[in-house]
């Protein structure tokens, strides 16, 4: 079971965004603010996630999807990337059954194989015990990068070209979407970006290209479900268009 895919139609009437991603940023600065340790922010992040998928089931989101470690964020001291690893494994370990029991379907996206394989294999065993769930569908990103996610799509495309099941006159949109990440979900309708900069850093660079997208200030530790709701708001406000005039998108609206 998963998200259902809507239409385009579906897509510019719908004020109640079925996917959101969000680049969680902030946390050092937050702890930094406070004369902590960057780690303390990391911390204090895992709270506001707990909080803000809880905002995604209660408002009815299908899709939430978070940015969690990028495949630049190895660059860090490596005492902060072993922490971030070893936060990310403990929560997993904590959080995964009251997920599950919640109906929330948890899957990974990124290249799994640079982490440790005790990892590895706890976030394998929390997709396949979430698998059948059909609540909200939680990904998280880890050492992902949008990059990455178009390479491994052309070299799977590549493999198939090679052995002759494709010709390469027939790759088109839908076939590199089919080999990205997420290629099962409904697209993100709405980006949210916590911690006052106003970038993509190699998260979804695909998937991203019609997504509404709400930078906010507001660093991620401190973000609530009226941080939250505000960002949903602000969408609800946005006319999409897709390339559509304004004057024909007010019309299929009154349809
Ligand atoms: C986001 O917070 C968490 C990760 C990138 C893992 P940061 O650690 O980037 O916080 P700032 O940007 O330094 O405040
Ligand atoms: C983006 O945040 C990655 C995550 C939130 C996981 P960064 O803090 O790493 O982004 P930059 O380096 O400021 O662009
Ligand atoms: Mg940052």
């Amino acid at each position: 079971m998963s998200a259902r895919i809507p239409t385009l139609e579906e897509r510019i009437r719908s004020s109640l965004p079925a996917h959101v991603a969000i680049i969680m940023d902030g946390n050092g600065r937050w702890a930094r603010r406070r004369g902590l340790p960057r780690p303390a922010g990391h911390r204090e992040g895992v709270k506001a996630v707990r909080r803000i998928v809880e905002c995604c089931r209660a408002e009815g989101i299908q899709v939430l999807t978070l940015f969690a470690f990028s495949s630049e964020n190895w660059r860090r001291p490596k005492t902060e990337v072993r922490l971030l690893l070893e936060l990310f494994a403990a929560t997993l370990q904590r959080e995964v059954d009251a997920l599950h029991r919640n109906g929330v379907q948890i899957r990974f996206i990124g290249e799994r194989t640079a982490f440790p394989e005790r990892l590895v294999r706890m976030m394998a065993s929390a997709e396949a015990t979430t698998a059948e769930n059909d609540g909200l569908v939680l990904v998280i990103a880890v050492n992902y990068g949008g990059r990455w996610d178009l390479v491994q799509a052309m070299r799977h495309l590549a493999v198939e070209v090679a052995a002759g099941r494709v010709d390469p006159g027939e790759i088109d949109e839908a076939r590199i979407a089919g080999h990205l990440s997420l290629a099962d979900l409904p697209e993100p309708d709405l980006f949210i970006r916590t911690g006052g900069e106003q970038r993509i850093s190699n998260f979804l660079l695909w998937q991203l290209a019609y997504t509404e997208l709400y930078f906010t200030d507001v660093l991620w530790p401190d973000f609530d479900a009226d941080c939250f709701r505000e960002a949903l708001a602000w969408f609800a406000g946005r006319q999409r268009r897709f390339g559509h005039t304004g004057e024909q998108v007010e019309q299929l609206k009154g349809a």
